[in-house]
């Protein structure tokens, strides 16, 4: 069984199909962060390219990295020529060239907290722009919450990614943007939410989770019992909130 970092390769094509994309207003929120025209953008945990496409769709020259070489495969499905792939962890990517734009959609929790700052200032050109941006997708209606929660209690006691830094879901400024206040190599470090509700049906929601990193670690017959435990309480449609949490900083001018 792989690390929960790289369990999403397993079932590259389910997590294209069901997991939402991200909307133009996320690229139009960075874009007018960065405040003139960006080149190049390298981004962290590509995965299959949901959020690549919408920034290369703008004429961006994007290297788009992942340690997951199926995620990637199914990335180059998706995405317009001005894409570069390059299977890599962030740790291992070689700070070849600087970019107008460093970018992280869903991933940067699962890089490795030693030297992530200097590492991301290392591939920026000096005010250039970092943005980390995702979110958790969850059930809005508590009942059927709740059930859900029942339904999942025997096989697995909770399916989130927890802070990395342990910040409580109820601090003004959260994680990552808790770590860029505190950088050197990082100014005007600024938080907004996208809000958004969906409509999915009850399958599609259970597509949806088994691309769910906490879901991938049970085994198999597990997972499949537990999937059919939750559709069982499910309603035929569900609505989720799916707000998207943005970070973003510049690099500092004047460090090397
Ligand atoms: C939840 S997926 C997000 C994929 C895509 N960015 C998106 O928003 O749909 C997390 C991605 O991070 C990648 N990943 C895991 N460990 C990583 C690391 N150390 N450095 C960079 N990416 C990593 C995984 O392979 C996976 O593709």
């Amino acid at each position: 069984m792989p690390s929960r970092a790289l369990s999403f390769g397993a079932v590259s094509e389910a997590y294209e199909r069901f997991r939402p994309g991200y909307p133009e207003e996320l690229c139009d929120t960075v874009m007018a962060y960065a405040g003139r025209p960006v080149a190049s953008a390298l981004e962290i945990g590509a995965g299959t390219g949901k959020a690549t496409r919408l920034f290369a769709r703008r004429g961006i020259r994007i290297t788009a990295t992942d340690p997951d070489g199926a995620m990637l495969a199914e990335l180059r499905k998706h995405v317009p020529g001005n894409v570069e792939t390059v299977r890599a962890a962030f740790e291992e990517v070689r700070p070849d060239a600087r970019h107008g734009l460093v970018c992280a959609a869903a991933s940067l929790h699962w890089t490795d907290r030693e030297g992530r700052w200097p590492r991301v200032a290392a591939l920026l050109e000096p005010g250039g722009v970092f943005a980390s941006f995702g979110g958790p997708v969850g059930l809005a209606d508590a009942a059927v919450a709740q059930r859900v929660r029942a339904a999942r209690a025997p096989f697995l006691e909770s399916d989130d990614v927890p802070s990395p830094d342990g910040t409580s879901p109820s601090s003004d400024m959260q994680w990552p943007g808790t770590e860029l206040v505190r950088s050197a190599w990082f100014t005007d470090v600024r938080q907004s939410v996208i809000e958004r509700r969906l409509t999915m049906t009850a399958r599609d929601y259970v597509g949806h989770l088994s691309t769910v990193s906490a879901y991938l670690a049970l085994p198999g017959p597990q997972r499949e019992q537990l999937f059919r435990e939750i559709l069982g309480v499910l309603p035929g449609t569900v609505e989720v909130d799916a707000d998207i949490t943005v970070h973003l900083a510049r690099r500092r001018r004047g460090l090397i």
